[in-house]
């Protein structure tokens, strides 16, 4: 088919809901993606963060296949040695946690605050969150991700839910009352624009929720597997949280995510309590099981640090170029770059020039490159990034 026959398809059978890019793309393959017209692009946004070591990684596409032949699926009636398998590389990652698998990171998020309200005292329902967020769009998930437009037609919102500006101590010690029942933040806001929690910030949670007997959730869905050069990107805090949600870039690709708890908070999910029909399918869990193998054997989380700092140094240099950037920040291979105006013609004529970035709050540019993505692709990315900020004049 071609490029335009399959837009024509959407336009009459697919529900509009996204803001699609004008091009068919047909295959991937590490860093780069392949239109239907074979026009070659550089992926530095790869399936928002879900393709975390690149498009079709030889071990997932095997571990896909080889699994494929065995067993697709099977409920939760039985267990499985791939589920088993998989929760125990997480807890050794991260905390020593128990794992409740799912699809994705909005039920990751709806999982952890259930176990927060079923865990905490009788009374206590509170959530507070940070504004800014992004937690999802199933309704829980919408409620705690504190950004009116996303709220939008959808009101009323849930009730429990309290906001706090970000990064803001005094502002969260006034909201804790009683009733809070746990806080959860990102610790590195993605589609808020890349806006690190600090070391303070974090500690404080940790204080406040211990004081209070509430619940700290990370929600480690764009964070974490890695990307910002550690597992899960509270280890670069001196702080533990109670539960972390993941998804994204947990099966490299295929659809899983996951709500870790510390095992004692954990066990209050018994039985009638929570399920998922797909959770834990046996295809999510090899994939998700090689994406860590992977990981480990190619030494990616030292690279995802390396090529993020020498990424990071490259943007400063173009900032001292084009007067449109305001900053660079972030960590590891979780980049903004804060412009002055919006960002949207520039990823456009990107993605024109073969380089595919995101920009995300109108002005910050996001690179989230696939952790085994080199020096080589980081420069030819930023090439193409200065010609067009040329061009444009920005
Ligand atoms: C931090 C964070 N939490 C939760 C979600 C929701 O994940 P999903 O789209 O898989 O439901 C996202 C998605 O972008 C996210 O970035």
């Amino acid at each position: 088919m071609t490029t335009q026959e399959v837009i024509k398809l959407f336009d009459k059978y697919v529900i509009a809901n996204y803001n699609r890019l004008p091009k068919v793309i047909a295959r991937g393959q590490g860093c780069y993606i392949y239109d239907a017209d074979g026009n070659k692009i550089l992926d530095m946004f790869p399936g928002w963060a879900v393709s975390g070591i690149g498009h079709c990684h030889p071990k997932i596409v095997k571990a896909i296949q080889k699994q494929a032949e065995i067993l697709l699926h099977m409920d939760n009636t039985f267990y499985t040695e791939l589920q088993g398998r998989l929760a125990k590389l997480l807890a050794e990652r991260a905390f020593g946690g128990k794992s409740f698998f799912c699809n994705s990171g909005a039920e990751a998020i709806e999982a952890a605050l259930k176990l927060a309200r079923i865990h905490t005292a009788k009374g206590k329902y509170k959530f507070i969150t940070a504004f800014g967020s992004f937690h999802g769009r199933t309704f829980a998930a919408m409620t705690a991700t504190a950004q009116p437009k996303k709220h939008a037609g959808f009101e009323p919102m849930l009730p429990g839910f309290v906001y706090v500006p970000f990064n803001d101590v005094d502002a969260l010690q006034k909201a804790f009352t009683d009733d809070v029942a746990a806080v959860m933040i990102e610790p590195i806001q993605g589609e808020g624009g890349i806006n690190l929690a600090t070391q303070e910030y974090m500690a404080a949670i940790r204080q406040l929720c211990d004081k209070n007997h509430a619940l700290m959730i990370l929600d480690e869905v764009q964070t974490g597997i890695g990307r910002t050069g550690k597992w899960f990107a509270y280890q670069h805090y001196n702080v533990e949280p109670d539960i972390i949600t993941m998804a994204k870039a947990l099966g490299g690709g295929v659809a899983i995510g996951a709500m870790m708890a510390k095992p004692d908070i954990a066990a209050s999910f018994v039985p009638g309590t929570h399920a998922s029909t797909f959770g834990g399918n046996c295809i999510a869990c090899a994939a998700a099981i090689a994406v860590i193998e992977a990981i480990e054997e190619e030494n990616l989380l030292e690279n995802a640090a390396k090529i993020g700092q020498y990424t990071a140094d490259k943007l400063n240099q173009l900032k001292n170029k084009h007067s449109i950037i305001d900053h660079v920040r972030g960590k590891g291979l979780m980049l903004g770059i804060q412009l002055k105006k919006p960002g949207a013609e520039i990823v456009s004529k990107c993605l024109d020039a073969g380089l595919r970035i995101n920009c995300t709050q109108e002005t910050v540019l996001r690179f989230m490159p696939p952790m085994n993505v080199t020096a080589g692709q980081i420069d030819d990315a930023i090439k193409i990034l200065d010609i067009v900020m040329t061009k444009t004049g920005a």
